[in-house]
């Protein structure tokens, strides 16, 4: 029996290609039935044998059936070096002036050469190294040497702040003579935090940071790779964030982060069967007048996804919840139950709004390029072997 999530009201199957190039939005209410319809078209997606990968921030999708589940900070964990300095700000929740911010960045390289370069535990000691050396071995590194030991960035930072001694013994040949303490005591408290920050049991086991004797954990960027160069066998992969619920925006930052690899390595390799991306709620990850939509992931993906087959399926509660230029990106709605007239408008639909403030849970308008059609969506029977 072939499942099919959505059957016109006369019963008649609205079949799951109504999607082909397009990214979905699916918007209503609290308990309208976005989750259910969601849950439907990853059941058909499985049936079809499509590929799809579920992000989920609340770990509702945990108890999925036919899921490939990794759970961030269990069986899976971000390498620290493959997120730009921002990227690592933004997870750790933490702002650092633009000085400290800028030696950020070169404590990170620092800390790649002493792990990749050097080999030793420990940081890179900046005191009386060549720059012309250092230089060197800065130009050895490459993208395949981008791990570090992200348990020692509070003291590289240190290490950064060095100077030549600043009378007639200076040595502009080193990249520093003695610790440049005027800047150390102001950057302290500073310092102090991000220290305070990486020694938490969360951060600690997001990055891998605590040794954990007999237990296996994957990389994301390693699971998303490997998920998206060999088509699935009806099963559904779940990256399961649930671990940072109550740091939305950090979870925003990583959502993104994924996003962006699972776009870079389409574009890289160009595969072309699809991949579906769901992401349930996502008004929270987002802001409705988010500044630097342009380097949000979700938007990335939004806007340069299809041509390499990527999908996205977002729900939101009210279509206002996103940027405009977001919004903009969806060809295809499924509407749900909606409380305001404002919301249906923003979605420019010929539907009138009495009609979907009355929708019954688990109905919907299908709106399309080519008009609305009302939808009855049907719950999932999971696919079995
Ligand atoms: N198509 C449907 N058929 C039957 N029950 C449904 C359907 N859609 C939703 N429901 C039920 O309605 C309730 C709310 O649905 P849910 O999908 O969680 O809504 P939302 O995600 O919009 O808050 C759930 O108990 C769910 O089982
Ligand atoms: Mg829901």
């Amino acid at each position: 029996m072939v499942a099919n999530a959505l059957n016109l009201v006369d019963g008649k199957r609205v079949a799951v290609d109504f999607l082909k190039a397009h990214h979905l939005l699916i918007v209503g209410q609290t308990g309208s039935g976005k989750t259910t319809t969601t849950l439907s078209l990853l059941d058909q997606f499985q049936h079809e044998n499509q590929t799809a990968i579920v992000l989920d921030p609340t770990g509702e999708y945990a108890q999925l059936p036919n899921a490939v589940t990794y759970t961030l900070g269990e069986n899976a964990y971000l390498e620290a070096g493959k997120l730009s300095a921002s990227e690592l700000q933004e997870v750790l929740g933490t702002q650092l002036s633009p000085l400290l911010t800028e030696k950020l960045v070169q404590a990170i390289d620092a800390l790649k050469v002493q792990h990749n370069l050097v080999q030793r535990p420990g940081c890179y000691q900046k005191l009386g190294q060549a720059i012309d050396q250092y230089q060197q071995l800065l130009n050895q590194l490459s993208t395949w040497t981008s791990e570090y030991q992200i348990a020692q960035l509070p003291d590289q930072l240190v290490e950064e702040m060095v100077i030549p001694f600043p009378d007639s013994r200076a040595d502009y040949h080193l990249l520093g003579q003695v610790y440049d303490y005027a800047t150390i005591s102001r950057a302290w408290t500073a310092m102090m935090n991000l220290r305070e920050c990486l020694s938490t049991p969360y951060f600690r086991r997001i990055f891998d940071m605590v040794p954990h004797p007999g237990r296996a954990k994957t990389e994301l960027s390693f699971v998303l790779k490997m998920f998206l160069a060999h088509r699935s066998s009806h099963r559904t992969l779940v990256i399961d964030l649930s671990m940072l619920k109550q740091f939305e925006s950090r979870q925003g930052t990583i959502i993104s982060y994924l996003l962006k690899i699972i776009l870079n390595n389409r574009l890289q390799k160009r595969t072309a069967f699809p991949v579906n991306i769901v992401l349930d709620e996502a008004h929270r990850y987002l802001s409705a007048n988010d500044q630097s939509l342009s380097h949000n992931g979700i938007f990335q993906v939004l806007r340069e996804g299809r041509k390499v087959h990527l999908r996205m399926i977002l729900t939101t509660q009210s279509p206002l919840d996103l940027p405009a230029k977001m919004r903009s990106q969806f060809n295809t709605v499924l509407i749900h139950r909606l409380l305001s007239v404002d919301e249906l408008t923003a979605l420019s639909t010929t539907v009138p709004f009495s009609t979907v403030a009355g929708l019954p849970t688990g109905q919907a308008f299908l709106q399309t390029a080519g008009g609305a059609q009302q939808v009855v969506v049907n719950t999932p029977e999971w696919w079995t072997d």
